[in-house]
């Protein structure tokens, strides 16, 4: 009997282990649509990559820039799910940045919001920008049959939510063994479901461009300008770029982007709306900066709501850490002779440094206004204090390589969203159904991840 156990136990750890080493090729595969910049000498050694990344990022961007074409480098670690690093070509910053105010002819408003003056509805705060952002996001980034079908936008929303409870029910085991119960654990299976449904869906997409070579990194003057998101994700594609890889790499990309941009904007209709002197003011702004059409507006002159988005988002991050990373080797800092073991999983305590009294003067009193003086006081600096831009004491969409690559597209749709719904309807906040006029609340996390307070909604009232 004892022997049968052994002999079972051992066959779990050795299934278990291949498994691993199974798993660890196949996130390899994830990126290979995207070209490999490796070391011009053929040198690509892993201590040459420590060493030398600077030459290896410089002459990748020489190479891949005139062609403005993102490529990847190898992220020397093992153990950890992140093998590459992508660089998107500069062009595509701008791009994304200015995207078009166009896409805020979004359903959701039209469908969910009181159209009619005088109208009045009232929306729960995740209720509404979970949705409304999905469907935007995927406007941006798929294109208008997805995003027109409402079981693909209903599937979009629940990834993000299916994906970290997945993640957490696998963590209830033993690494050795998570690999092998994983398939039986029900939220899971149902993850896999969805990566199925996906694929399903992305095919049809998937196929037309393949068709005309607009996925290929050969016939670029085939390739269709600024039609999709697909460029921003797509662009350097080789010809022999998988389905597989192409609606995995979308599914990342919502689970990415959709609860983070929701969190944030119901953090930050809560921070605006129990400060009536701010709603005025923003308010005031947003309608000077509506262009001559009426319709668009002028992002760049919504300095006052980026400065008091930061300051929402330095009080309440929807991550109390990020820059999660993992130490490849035994680590000594230089900078202090703190030794750490391989396989250490680091992070930046990003809340914490944005309440440091040391920083920031008063940092635990919301100060909407406090941006704009630290504007006006390091004016050499200015720049890298706008929303978008990660900084030490700044580091709410993470920073360096692997920070967020979509906090553009964030920033805008943030902005635009606040703009759109403070131009056109007089809002205030509800609590369990009442108006509220007390003052702000401070916001809770479940593990690191900020809850935007359910008992608050908006009462909006078309103008
Ligand atoms: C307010 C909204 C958002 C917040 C607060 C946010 C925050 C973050 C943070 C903290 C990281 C980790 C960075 C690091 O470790 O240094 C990250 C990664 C990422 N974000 Fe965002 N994000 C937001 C919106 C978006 C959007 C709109 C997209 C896509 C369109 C997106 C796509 C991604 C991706 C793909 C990664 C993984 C990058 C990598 O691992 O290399 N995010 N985000």
């Amino acid at each position: 009997m004892l022997y049968e156990v052994v002999f079972l136990a051992l066959g779990v750890i050795v299934i278990a282990l291949v498994k691993n080493v199974y798993n660890k090729r196949r996130s390899e595969q994830l990126l290979a649509h995207i070209l490999t910049h490796t070391f011009l000498d053929g040198d690509n050694s892993r201590k040459r990559y420590l060493s030398d990344l600077k030459t290896l990022l410089e002459s990748g961007y020489q190479e891949y820039q005139k062609n403005e074409q993102a490529f990847k480098i190898t992220i020397p670690v093992g153990g950890y799910s992140v093998k590459y690093r992508v660089i998107l070509p500069k062009s595509h910053l701008e791009e994304i940045k200015h995207l078009s105010n166009n896409v805020f002819s979004c359903r959701y408003f039209a469908q969910s919001l009181p159209q009619y003056k005088g109208h009045a509805a009232t929306i729960n705060l995740m209720e509404f920008f979970v949705p409304t952002i999905t469907s935007l996001t995927n406007a941006l980034l798929v294109d208008s049959r997805l995003s027109s079908d409402p079981e693909w936008l209903q599937q979009t929303a629940d990834f993000a939510v299916n994906r970290y409870g997945a993640a957490d029910d696998v963590r209830q085991w033993p690494p050795c063994l998570a690999g092998l119960i994983a398939p039986f654990i029900p939220s899971v299976k149902r993850l896999r479901e969805q990566r199925t449904y996906v694929m399903q869906k992305m095919k049809p997409i998937y196929d037309e461009l393949k068709g005309q070579s607009l996925l290929s990194t050969d016939d670029k003057k085939n390739r269709r300008k600024g039609t999709f998101g697909y460029e921003w994700l797509w662009s350097g594609a080789p010809d022999d770029v998988t389905l597989q890889d192409f609606s995995d790499t979308m599914m990342r990309t919502l689970i990415a982007a959709i609860h983070t941009t929701a969190k944030t904007i119901s953090v930050a209709f809560i921070d605006v709306l129990t400060q009536p002197e701010f709603l005025a003011e923003l308010t005031r702004e947003a309608r000077e900066a509506v262009e001559d059409d009426g319709q668009s507006i002028n992002l760049d002159k919504l300095l006052k709501l980026d400065c008091f988005l930061k300051e929402s988002q330095r009080l309440s991050p929807v991550f109390l850490f990020t820059m999660n990373r993992i130490l490849t080797q035994d680590y000594e800092f230089k900078c202090s002779g703190l030794k750490l073991p391989k396989e250490t999983m680091i992070t930046a305590p990003a809340a914490a440094i944005a309440t440091d009294p040391e920083i920031f003067r008063e940092p635990n009193t919301f100060d909407g206004h406090r941006y704009m003086r630290l504007r006006e006081e390091h004016k050499e600096s200015a720049s890298s204090l706008v929303l978008g831009m990660s900084t030490i004491d700044s580091l709410g969409f993470g920073l360096g390589n692997q920070a967020c690559p979509g906090r553009f597209l964030a920033v805008n749709n943030l902005k635009l969203m606040m703009a759109k719904l403070m131009i056109s309807w007089e809002l205030t906040l509800e609590k369990n159904g009442q108006e509220f006029q007390g003052p702000r609340p401070s916001m809770e996390y479940k593990d690191f991840s900020v809850v935007p307070p359910s008992q608050f909604s908006i009462r909006l009232k078309k103008l």
